[in-house]
């Protein structure tokens, strides 16, 4: 996580580095920093939390220079504190970082016999490594160069260096870095968000390289210390950082968003004159014999409700895994399998370590990413979008309906093409998603009536979400929507799993929040209702009209959304879950957008 930026060229770069951070805070929050080289000396402003408290800090000190670097942290290594917060220095050398340098405590233990360590971050060695070498004699470049070596982990630097005004040192390895070509000017930066208001003209860094910059050049080196050249790539999209308009939070406006944002995903995937899903040719589900998905949070629970599809519409073995749990545990993967990974970001550092490792063993990989500029988009043989747009709010909303909805394509495709499903059956189905973006509208006019509803929730300690079949991942949804910005205990539960053990939690008047449309799992589903109703539970029950209707007063509360086919009911149903933990939060009064502790991209493992 963290966003690294940097700039160097011939006019002022202060204001612009902060402009950059401010695109990159979804990257983390806990502190930023920047530093600049003013007639050829270091200079730096650092500053606990997020960025307005560094720019109110840069408004009193008012530090400048034509080179400069830039941080916005996600604390890894070292509470986050001031001191900790990066640019870190060392003698003549001011880093920035993103990633996890994992030999740092043998690295600091041998410099910490010449050097003194000033923070608890595993960044600072770096800088003390460079700087080292240059007092050893090194030129700026080979001190770099030789200190890369040294290193194992995760990375992307920006270094620069006192007396070398207009250079700028970068490298990665295991985290994004793009480098960006202006006029008189080069930068670098984490993604193209961060340089977008500075150029469209961009260089992807490769696994293993490192670059000087300077205003008029740039020098691409590979792990080898080969020098390179890496294809620019030209990015559509102009400067423009998403607003929040009249929302109160970008999660509040994303939420409402969903009914454009799902037909921008559906104009992709379903043709509404053939009726039929629209995939890529490249992408033959008669090919293989088996689809692994593999994801992170949110990404990881559309997966999941994209399994029942798979399995239910096309009789095609789909095995779900959580990126971190899959990459080490040496899968086995086979040829005839389609391996895809799914990610808002297309960054996350698990998901993208388990794409390589499926490309590594000859599977055939797919993406499906909202951002396609991003890596994995980059390194899959096949980048599906979602084109939900960008989402700023911590916690996804917009991408998990998005990536639904291009699962159940995808599904259908499957089905259709391995003669699982009649041509009634598509057709039923495909007006099903094309119906999507009228229920999700017609879902959000109950956001008055959840409102007040989240209002007795906001004075819980605990709840749990309960669903069966494609609802138990909207169950883990909820609760983690919950979980993340209100920072009540949640838990999801499938229905029938709750009596094996959590059902000993549930004391008088626990929340518990039933997913149950009106399908062929209902009756089951009520009868686990009653099961923690008679334990006291309070009830809130989010069906559909026919499910209202077959209910009776069993619940507490009951959340009626629009009746849909069961097959989209998972996408309806996520409206509820997700305006029932933004209203809690806000009655609590957290940070919906950046919540404690969290960062939207999580590029470290
Ligand atoms: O960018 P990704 O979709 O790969 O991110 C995966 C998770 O980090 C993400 O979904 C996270 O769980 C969200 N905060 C959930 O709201």
């Amino acid at each position: 996580m963290c966003g690294i930026i940097g700039i160097t060229g011939r006019k002022f770069v202060t204001d612009r580095l902060i402009d950059g951070l401010k695109r990159l805070e979804y990257r983390g929050y806990d502190s930023s920093g920047i530093a600049v080289l003013t007639d050829g000396s270091l200079q730096r402003e650092r500053a606990e939390g997020k960025i307005k408290n560094l720019e109110a800090k840069l408004n009193a000190a008012n530090i400048d220079g034509q080179s400069g670097i830039a941080h916005t942290r996600w604390a890894t290594h070292g509470v986050p504190n001031e001191t900790n917060a990066h640019p870190h220095f060392s003698g003549r050398v001011g880093v920035v970082h993103n990633g996890i340098i994992e030999n740092f405590l043998e690295l600091r233990k041998e410099l910490s016999k010449t050097r003194e360590f000033r923070t608890e971050t595993d960044t600072e060695v770096v800088a003390h490594l460079v700087d080292a070498a240059l007092e050893q004699g090194d030129n700026p470049k080979d001190a770099f160069r030789k200190s890369l070596k040294q290193l194992t982990g995760a990375y992307a630097f920006g270094v620069i260096i006192d007396g070398v005004e207009d250079q700028i040192f970068c490298a990665r390895a295991g985290s994004p870095l793009a480098i960006g070509i202006g006029e008189g000017e080069m930068y670098i930066g984490s993604d193209a968000m961060a340089l977008t208001q500075l150029t469209n003209n961009l260089i992807y860094l490769e696994e293993g390289d490192w670059a000087i910059l300077t205003p008029d050049s740039y020098e691409i080196f590979d792990r080898q210390d080969k020098p390179v050249t890496r294809e620019a790539t030209i990015i559509s999209g102009g400067p423009a950082m998403a607003e929040k308009g009249n929302y109160r939070h970008f999660m509040l406006k994303e939420i409402y968003e969903q009914p454009e944002t799902v037909g921008r995903t559906l104009a992709n995937y379903i043709d509404e004159f053939r009726l039929t899903a629209n995939i890529p040719p490249e992408l033959d589900f008669s090919e293989f014999d088996r689809i692994v998905i593999i994801a992170c949070g949110t990404a990881c629970y559309a997966a999941m409700v994209a399994k029942y599809w798979f399995e239910q519409l096309g009789g095609v073995a789909v095995d779900v895994d959580i990126a971190s749990e899959f990459r080490y545990r040496k899968p086995v993967i086979s040829k005839n399998s389609l391996f895809i990974a799914v990610s808002q970001s297309g960054e996350t550092a698990d998901t993208l370590a388990a794409l390589r490792y499926a490309k590594e063993h000859g599977t055939k990989t797919a993406a499906l990413v909202n951002v396609m500029t991003s890596t994995m988009a980059r390194e899959a043989d096949i980048a599906l979008p979602i084109n939900a747009g960008p989402e700023i709010g911590v916690a996804s909303t917009k991408a998990f309906t998005s990536q639904l909805t291009a699962l159940a394509s995808l599904a259908l495709s499957a089905a259709v093409t391995r003669r699982a499903l009649s041509r009634d059956a598509e057709i039923r189905l495909a007006r099903a998603l094309i119906e999507t973006p009228r229920l999700i509208k017609e879902s959000l006019l109950l956001d008055g009536q959840i409102e007040r509803l989240a209002f007795e929730l906001s004075s819980s300690k605990q709840a749990f979400y309960l669903g069966r079949g494609s609802q138990v991942p909207i169950a883990y949804e909820g609760a983690l929507k919950l979980k993340e910005i209100s920072y009540i205990h949640a838990e999801g539960y499938a229905a029938g799993e709750l009596k094996h053990g959590p059902i000993a939690l549930i004391e008088d008047g626990t929340p518990v929040i039933v997913l149950a449309p009106y399908d062929n799992l209902f009756e089951k589903t009520i009868s686990n209702l009653q099961e923690v109703a008679s334990r006291g539970a309070k009830i809130i029950l989010i069906t559909d009209e026919t499910g209202a209707k077959s209910a009776g007063d069993l619940a507490s509360y009951v959340i009626t959304m629009p009746d849909s086919d069961s097959f989209v009911a998972p996408i309806i149903m996520t409206l509820a879950v997700q305006l029932l933990a933004y209203h809690t939060a806000v009655h609590l009064g957290t940070d919906v957008d950046q919540p404690r502790n969290l960062a939207k991209s999580v590029t470290v493992e």
